[in-house]
């Protein structure tokens, strides 16, 4: 079943090309390997049973010519070849184990070679601990590419400020996932420090960086386990009044407990499916449950029912309260009370300020605003 949802992955990043080529280089290599070992093994068989066969006729011209002779007796030939025939298997199988035990060299081989890769985003051998942030993010002067021929970010500029909420929006592609990943360190950027309260976080530990960081992401990740399991893997050691605490303040306690098998309910294939609002606010649950110091909130861009979305709408302003928020909103409702609403382009800052200052200054945001959203803003403004 995992095959199938990594098959998805692969989908959803279009690689299919690149994978099946590396796939049919792999085969390729593999049926080479293979039919070395076939002929080995065909080889090797015939051999064996040529020097058995070599051995019993020695066995009998020597016996043969020594009974005449009156050195042996029959008896004595013939008990001999009878033991001669109980050890032709034990040789046979013993060329087998050696074959088994060269493949299994090859593939401890690979395995050790799997552990011991290193990951490309580690500590520095003197990292220190990341205090709880106080002050400030900084970006300073960062480029960033994924692949260095395509520029994702460049030489951008930002500072979020400790206990508020910051709001990046833009259009798709503009880069904003990327500066989370950034600053949760997914990857380093080619120039420039992203520091937080002076500390460059490649100097601090990935443990302490990450620890203070709760993501809810674009593309929730909930693997196969109960919700239960889902949830506790913001803290592995909650109880259960927390892990239920957590579930009520993300809205999600209610359907939860509707299932049959409430938190023990399987999620995925075999077990009960759960629509893309309630996955976000299992999603919610966990964050909450882990209380991190800075919450990154990368919105999804599926639309949800009015109700659903009411739902997350309190989950999770529950969650952004008292810390230091990043939010991504594609419903710009999210973010209408955030201290600070960056419009990044091309991985460019356009513009920032409040709603009400970008409004405005009748720019892109406004131009956003307008263009996404014209039945929300009508519907706002009525209402007030
Ligand atoms: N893992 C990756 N490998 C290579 N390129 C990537 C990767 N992730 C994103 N990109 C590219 O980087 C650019 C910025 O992507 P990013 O995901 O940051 O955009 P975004 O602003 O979050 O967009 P959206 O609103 O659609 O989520 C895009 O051109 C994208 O194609
Ligand atoms: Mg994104």
């Amino acid at each position: 079943m995992d095959s199938i949802s990594g098959m998805r992955l692969i989908q959803s990043f279009t690689n299919e090309e690149f994978e099946s080529r590396r796939f049919a280089e792999r085969n390729q290599e593999n049926m080479t390997a293979n039919l070395k070992s076939v002929r080995l093994r065909s080889m090797f068989g015939p051999i064996i049973d040529l020097l058995n066969n070599i051995g019993l006729v020695a066995v009998i011209v020597f016996g043969a010519w020594q009974v005449m002779e009156g050195e042996f007796t029959i008896g004595l030939i013939v008990a001999f070849l009878a033991y001669l025939r109980l050890l032709q298997s034990p040789v046979r199988n013993f060329s087998r184990v050696i074959s088994i035990v060269r493949q299994s060299a090859a593939a401890f081989e690979r395995i050790t070679e799997i552990l011991e890769t290193q990951p490309e985003i580690s500590d520095k051998g003197n990292a220190i601990e990341l205090p709880a942030i106080k002050k400030k993010i900084e970006f300073k002067s960062v480029d960033f590419a994924y692949d260095e021929t395509v520029p994702v970010l460049g030489n951008l500029n930002l500072t979020m400020k400790a206990g508020q909420v910051t709001a990046l929006v833009g259009s798709s592609g503009a880069g904003k996932s990327t500066i989370t990943s950034l600053l949760i360190r997914f990857y380093d950027p080619q120039n420039g420090t992203i520091k937080m309260d002076g500390h460059n976080i490649k100097d601090v530990s990935l443990k302490s960086l990450r620890g203070q960081m709760g993501i809810v992401s674009q593309d929730i990740i909930l693997f196969n386990g109960s919700i239960r399991d889902n949830i506790v893997y913001g803290k592995l050691n909650a109880t259960d009044d927390e892990i239920i605490e957590s579930a009520k303040a993300a809205n999600a306690h209610d359907f939860i407990s509707a299932f049959p098998d409430g938190y023990d309910s399987q999620i995925g294939e075999r077990g009960v499916k759960l629509s893309g609002g309630q996955k976000q606010r299992i999603a919610i649950a966990r964050a909450l449950l882990k209380n991190p110091q800075i919450i990154i909130l990368d919105e999804a861009t599926a639309a949800l029912d009015t109700e659903s979305e009411h739902l997350i709408q309190q989950a999770l302003s529950r969650l952004m309260k008292k810390r230091t928020s990043i939010v991504i909103a594609h419903r710009l409702s999210t973010i209408h009370d955030a201290d600070q609403i960056i419009v990044l382009e091309k991985g460019q800052v356009l513009e920032k300020g409040t709603h009400d200052q970008l409004m405005q200054n009748n720019g892109r945001y406004k131009q956003l605003h307008d263009l996404q959203f014209p039945q929300l803003s009508d519907i706002k403004y009525l209402a007030t």
